[in-house]
């Protein structure tokens, strides 16, 4: 096994795994290849839906999507569909993968089908070195604190991306509250847990001083520092912790820069616990 860091801060390419082997030894690899570097990449591994499946569930139970549809005969897969005509990236700014639930995602099991030849990258960002990172009197200010999480509903999903479907739900924008330092269950790390997308406010603090706060935080959790950036090729799989890093799927399809090319992801989600 071979394993390269893509950056100071985050993520590991590992080579000589084969992800179909999901014995109990593999699988212990991979959870603590994981618990190390938060992501963890691993190109041309040709596996099948099934094969996918059966390699998410060694990290938990999966979890649908609230809003949107899973394939037809594999619901448990969500195919992340760009067209060429679109210029939307499911996931383009930074978010931790549905932050407003309950019990917010444990792992994503990430795998790429057809990718544009250029653009259309992923970054991730360690949330445990920027809590570590974060400033002193920040710290002090929200570390008891909770934050507001929300779904922002169905519209955005389904409106803004256009080669994807609706789950058949009356289901409207929700919320849920989260501290916002949580704690790694596995590892006992403290993580940052808020992100641009679905954090809204922080609960017990008026509207001007959680905004500047939040903002703040915003700003350093995004700190190239704390990051690292994959570039796709066909069958490649990317496995991260939601709970230690937040992400962002790159959209830089930008119009004349013959950057019109389908992208299409098989994503697998795995149900996490209630954030403490
Ligand atoms: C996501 O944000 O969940 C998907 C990331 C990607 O498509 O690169």
């Amino acid at each position: 096994m071979k394993v390269e860091l893509l950056s100071g801060a985050c993520g590991a390419e590992i080579t000589g795994i084969d992800l179909r082997d999901i014995s109990n030894d593999n699988i212990k690899i991979i959870k603590d290849l994981l618990f190390e570097h938060k992501v963890i990449f691993f190109r041309n591994q040709g596996i099948t839906h099934q094969e996918q499946i059966d390699l998410s569930k060694c990290f938990g139970p999966i979890e649908k999507h609230a809003y949107v549809k899973g394939l037809p005969a594999y619901p448990e897969i969500l195919r992340i569909v760009k067209e060429p005509f679109e210029k939307n990236n499911w996931g383009e700014n930074w978010h931790s993968d549905v932050s407003y639930n309950p019990e917010p995602t444990l792992a994503v099991i990430l795998k790429s089908v057809e990718i544009p030849p250029i653009g259309g990258d992923t970054m991730f960002a360690n949330m445990e070195l920027a809590w570590e990172t974060l400033d002193e009197k920040i710290k002090n200010k929200v570390r008891d604190k909770k934050a507001l999480h929300s779904s922002l509903g169905v519209a955005f999903f389904i409106d803004n991306y256009k080669g994807m479907e609706a789950r058949d739900t009356n289901l409207g924008e929700y919320s849920n509250e989260h501290p916002i330092v949580r704690t790694h269950p596995e590892t006992g790390k403290k993580i940052l847990y808020v992100n641009w997308t679905y954090t809204k406010s922080i609960i017990g603090m008026d509207k001007k001083e959680s905004d500047d706060l939040l903002t703040k935080i915003f700003k350093h959790q995004e700190r190239l520092e704390l990051t690292c950036r994959f570039k796709w090729t066909k069958n490649a799989v990317a496995i991260w912790d939601n709970r230690s890093v937040i992400h962002y799927a790159i959209a830089d399809y930008f119009p004349n820069r013959g950057l019109e090319h389908r992208r299409i992801m098989d994503r697998i989600a795995v149900r996490g616990e209630k954030p403490f």
